[in-house]
């Protein structure tokens, strides 16, 4: 980048910076917050790109909404707008297509009996445990009427060992109730316990099968040869979350509905509050593929055609297409709102299409807010940005 540009980048930021904090008295960046706060509860049961800070629903929710309002979310992903909602006492229904995000947020939101949870999630550890030292010593007579066999993908992205471990954990899942948790933390114990270097989990390009120079640790790594050591560490925190959110969600109802946002009808009257969203962005992720190992474990059915923005061999990342499915969303939306609804779309609009999607559902903009989003995964800070357009619904 020219050291111009780079000057009236930061001359933007910090305009942004000055704006956001007369709206709002905090910057939007969220950079001062904490990682522990920015993942706090149930917001880090399962990693999620494109996840939203929770900090910034929470500053949204709380300037224009009151306690006893009901949201909306067309595009809940893995929740966060549902999850904050409930925190301030506001009801909320939300739609996700993919039945792998779908069930992410499931077991976020739903309540629970929280004694059985930790039990089951105990037994099925201590079950798999067992299993992972007899196959190190190579005493399978306890399992030996148990068989498999590993698909591709895994026979290419793990360690035979971690595949073992992985395989045998979700042969048990059937025999407990509380079988979506299970899921949740075999699927996070099977994203970790790929073959990828520590540096790339977001986009794994190949799988490492030998020792590599890690750009994140500064040393040489081995590759991960086990998944016993992320599913006893992912279940401890699993219940450790689930408790926390257990104490401190509010009765406030959340509904949740799988199924496509352009079409899909609610449960409820035109009575919603508003909109807090966040709609996919224009060829930017694959939510399928990022998910690739839940949905070879698990058989998830898959949804290329209506996946809106996704940039597969459909074409959903045609600019003309993908505006129309974003205003066929917020059009069926209209059908449960007020007249005077508030509605909020965080989007990376780098084609600028949004003031006209808004003008074509029937919306007048109050307002546009920009931020820059730290990506902690990449290494480099300075590229990312979203706004946040604020429109209120006429008539
Ligand atoms: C940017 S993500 C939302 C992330 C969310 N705000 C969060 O905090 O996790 C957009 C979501 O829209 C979903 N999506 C794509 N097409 C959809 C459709 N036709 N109907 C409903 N959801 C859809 C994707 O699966 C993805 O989870």
């Amino acid at each position: 980048m020219s050291k111009q540009l780079i000057v009236s980048q930061k001359q933007k930021f910090s305009d942004w910076q000055e704006k956001n904090i007369q709206n709002f008295s905090i910057d939007l960046s969220f950079a001062e917050v904490p990682e522990s706060e920015r993942t706090k509860h149930v917001h880090r049961l399962h990693p999620y790109l494109g996840k939203f800070i929770p900090q910034l629903v929470e500053v949204f929710l709380k300037k224009y909404f009151q306690p006893g309002q009901m949201i909306l979310d067309p595009f809940v992903g893995s929740g966060t707008t549902l999850i904050e909602a409930n925190l301030l006492n506001m009801s909320s229904v939300g739609v996700e297509l993919s039945e792998f995000s779908y069930l992410i947020t499931k077991v976020k939101t739903q309540k629970y009996s929280v004694e059985l949870v930790e039990k089951e999630i105990l037994d099925i550890l201590n079950k798999t445990k067992e299993f992972s030292r007899k196959i190190q010593k190579n005493q399978r007579s306890l399992f030996e009427d148990w068989s498999f066999e590993p698909s591709e993908y895994f026979k290419n992205w793990y360690h035979p060992r971690a595949i073992k471990e992985i395989y045998f954990y979700r042969s048990l899942i059937p025999n407990y109730q509380n079988q979506d948790i299970l899921k949740i933390i075999l699927s996070r114990s099977a994203r970790s316990a790929r073959q990828i270097p520590h540096y790339d989990l977001a986009r794994p390009k190949k799988p490492v099968k030998e020792k590599y120079w890690c750009l994140k640790h500064k040393q040489y790594c081995e590759p991960i040869n086990n998944a016993i050591k992320f599913i006893t560490r992912y279940s401890l925190d699993t219940i450790k979350r689930i408790k926390e959110f257990d104490k401190l969600r509010t009765s406030a109802k959340i509904i949740l509905l799988q199924g496509d946002a352009r079409k899909i009808k609610l449960p409820v009257k035109k009575e919603s509050d508003g909109i807090f969203t966040s709609p996919p962005y224009l060829g930017l992720i694959n939510y399928h593929e990022q998910h690739r190992y839940a949905y070879e474990l698990f058989n998830f059915k898959e949804y290329p055609e209506a996946e809106i923005g996704s940039p597969n061999k459909n074409g959903n990342d045609n600019k003309e297409r993908y505006k129309k499915d974003i205003i066929a969303v917020f059009r069926n939306m209209n059908n449960y709102l007020k007249s005077g609804a508030k509605i909020f779309i965080v989007v990376n609009d780098k084609h600028h299409l949004y003031p006209q999607i808004g003008k074509e559902c029937g919306y007048k903009i109050v307002d546009v807010f920009h931020r820059p989003v730290l990506m902690r995964t990449e290494r480099d800070n300075n590229k990312f940005s979203e706004s946040i357009y604020y429109f209120v619904k006429e008539g």
